[in-house]
């Protein structure tokens, strides 16, 4: 299969040497070498996240992890704060797992603002609400560090990230804006395959987990962290040591190759590339101005572009091209610059992309 570059966001094309660590040979999972593994990752994402929280691998997908805080941390309802279609799926989870939930919809392109949020938390309904650090359908990131400031006034309620498209490429400072439960799949700005997902949990979520009487099994955040505590460091069931291995290079790269700071920098550099783009090929910017993210730009389509065609003129050139996403399909596309995205490989795609939308 010829390997197209991926200008998707996620998954995202993986470093040669993350992707040897796959093939390490093979330790048992309730062996020294596994809690060293454990923990020295858990060490590591303390650092990249800004924070002391207890780090909780998962082998699952971020979805997983969505599911696991939501079930584990819900006594009364949630307000689920959603600014496009990956903000919806945290009601969709609420709905199927017969919790309430109230879903506030921002318009797709706007962010959550403080004062919605306190609109909500002062009705002394909800004792968790949820949404995303940056939404991968509008390309909007939101301002948690202004959403901190209202949270900070609930301190009894727990707050729920969805950072997958953003962690590692945009900066979150944990703890300084009180995080409850911050989580992240690894097939995004982490740089790594599908199928893994971490999270940052606060001492005050484990305690109020302990209200909710059926928190599940898989998913159950006080058994995870029961094992991890007691074993030390070890998972409830047989987890993807692959990825481990893989995180555990890719984590030192980011820290002490590339610096934690640098890459936050490179990511707000290939954004600003990329509206650079935008704004020379005539093309005008779906997400609001002041919130546009750093490690997706979702471009409105208003030359009205035979989007699905110029994906597959784009996929004979060796790329694979991001359309909208949802409802947004053909109304938009999105340009993905994040991992280990190099800008003169965005420049090269960007090339590539103008010259094929004059060919149209
Ligand atoms: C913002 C956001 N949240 C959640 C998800 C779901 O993550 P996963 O596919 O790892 O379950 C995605 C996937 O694209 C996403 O972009």
């Amino acid at each position: 299969m010829e390997h197209k570059k991926l200008f998707i966001p996620g998954p995202v094309d993986v470093r040669p040497e993350v992707l040897e660590a796959f093939s390490t040979p093979m330790i048992g999972h309730r062996s020294k070498e596994a809690t060293e593994l454990q923990k020295r990752i858990s060490e590591k994402l303390q650092k990249v996240f800004y924070t002391d929280n207890q780090i909780l691998l998962s082998t699952s997908s971020g979805l997983g992890l969505m599911e696991a805080a939501m079930r584990s941390l819900t006594t009364k309802k949630v307000a689920v704060f959603s600014i496009g279609a990956f903000g919806n799926k945290w009601a969709d989870i609420a709905k199927r797992n017969n919790i309430p939930y109230d879903l506030i919809e921002i318009d797709w392109g706007d962010p959550v603002t403080p004062e919605i949020v306190e609109e909500y938390l002062s009705s002394g309904e909800y004792d968790v609400f949820t949404c995303q650090h940056n939404e991968t359908s509008t390309g909007v990131t939101n301002p948690l560090k202004e959403i901190a400031k209202v949270k900070e006034k609930y301190p009894d309620v727990m707050w729920l990230v969805d950072a997958v498209s953003a962690a590692a490429g945009i900066k979150a400072e944990i703890d300084n804006w009180g995080i409850d439960f911050f989580l992240a799949s690894t097939q995004k700005a982490l740089g790594l395959p599908p199928g893994f997902s971490v999270a940052a949990v606060s001492d005050k979520a484990f305690k109020h987990a302990e209200n909710v009487k059926y928190r599940g099994r898989y998913f159950d955040i006080l058994l995870i962290k029961k094992y991890v505590d007691k074993k030390p460091y070890q998972y409830v069931s047989t987890p993807s040591l692959p990825h481990m291995f893989a995180l555990d290079k890719q984590l030192d790269y980011i820290i002490d190759e590339e610096g934690i700071e640098n890459r936050f920098a490179r990511h707000k550099k290939l954004r600003d590339i990329t509206h650079q783009w935008i704004k020379d090929n005539g093309f005008e910017f779906f997400a609001k101005k002041g919130y546009r993210s750093a490690t997706v730009s979702t471009v409105k389509n208003n030359r009205e572009i035979p989007v699905l065609e110029l994906k597959e003129k784009m996929a004979e050139r060796g790329y694979a091209m991001a359309p909208g996403y949802g409802k947004l399909k053909t109304e938009t596309f999105r340009i993905a610059h994040m991992a280990d995205r190099q800008v003169d490989e965005l420049e090269e795609y960007l090339d590539a992309l103008t010259e094929e939308i004059e060919k149209l």
